[in-house]
């Protein structure tokens, strides 16, 4: 199947659940046109028709009512809401139950990235996904409220901390597709958007094999670093220029810096420093800097952290 183009109103429909509540949304806005083009120009008309023409007119007593009308103004609308409520309720259910033997991915919502973990145990920052198969998101936030949407899809739910939420989805044809946070969850959550990457079964197979964000071919560790820089929304708290304050930190001149932390001791920002901050970020915290940032353990490897550090070793 393939994707199916936007309309005025809607984004492209790129899921096999896009079109069902498309047409439910449709329904429900035809009935509003309807509605507001009657309720309208009753006003209108009847405001022109029955206003006052005399200063001495006095107001009609006695207006006796119709039955008929009445019955119709109240059965015809009650009828349209039970129809929305049981094509929504329908509509609603099927959303929300993800098929039997849907594959299952975790993300964790953190500020200001999302992390997605697959079930060989690998972890990337933007979202990799087989066309044609059903994937179930099951997801969990680090920090504050955060929420998951992918208007191509019609999948929005929030994610929030000690609780977990679900999404599913089937998407319809290779391509790729926004991935927003719709939930406001600091300075940095216009910055939340990443990418869903649709694949053919071969190309997912093929590439999960080879892991999904390993390093690109072609690739100098420095340029990844800097790929990675943004991935993983470092950017969010750390600037480039020099001596920039954000959240944390510039990495100007951070690598060989030396400086105090908060507890008071010294440190020298080489390898080990670096690394030890971003798996475990209280550990060192620099001085004057709030204790904001959160764990990246189990989503950079080895490479990347080498990748990262060669980047920072350029900024100066
Ligand atoms: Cu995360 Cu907004």
């Amino acid at each position: 199947m393939d994707n199916k183009a936007g309309s005025f109103w809607l984004p492209p429909q790129a899921s096999t659940n896009a079109a069902e509540l498309d047409e439910l949304f449709a329904f429900v806005m035809d009935i509003n046109y309807v509605f507001f083009a009657i309720i309208f120009g009753m006003t209108v008309y009847l405001s022109v028709k029955y206003r006052r023409r005399r200063a001495d007119q006095m107001a009609t007593s006695d207006v006796d009512h119709s039955l008929l009308w009445e019955g119709a103004w109240t059965f015809i609308p009650l009828m349209l809401c039970v129809v929305m409520f049981v094509w929504g309720f329908r509509v609603f259910l099927h959303q929300n139950t993800a098929p039997e033997g849907a594959m299952q991915i975790n993300v964790t919502a953190q500020k200001w990235s999302w992390a997605f973990n697959y079930d060989d145990g690998q972890t990337t920052s933007d979202l990799y996904v087989p066309a044609g198969r059903p994937v179930k998101l099951v997801m969990k936030s680090k920090d504050v409220l955060h929420s998951f949407y992918v208007p191509d899809f019609r999948v929005k739910s929030d994610v929030m901390p000690n609780r977990y939420t679900s999404v599913w989805f089937e998407a319809l044809a290779p391509g790729q597709h926004r991935i927003y946070c719709t939930e406001y969850c600091g300075k940095q959550h216009s910055g939340m958007y990443r990418t869903v990457h649709v694949l053919s079964e071969e190309e997912y197979a093929a590439k999960k094999q080879k892991g999904f964000e390993g390093k690109p071919e072609g690739l100098d560790p420095v340029a990844w670093g800097k790929q990675l820089y943004t991935k993983y929304g470092c950017n969010a708290c750390h600037s480039l220029k020099e001596g920039e304050r954000l959240v944390g930190p510039s990495f100007w001149g951070l690598v060989g810096r030396e400086g105090v932390t908060a507890a008071g001791e010294k440190y020298v920002a080489d390898e080990q420093y670096i690394n030890e901050s971003i798996m475990e970020p209280m550990a060192k915290v620099v001085q004057g800097y709030a204790p904001a940032m959160p764990s990246f353990k189990g989503q950079i490897d080895d490479d990347q952290m080498n990748a990262l550090i060669a980047f920072m070793k350029t900024l100066k």
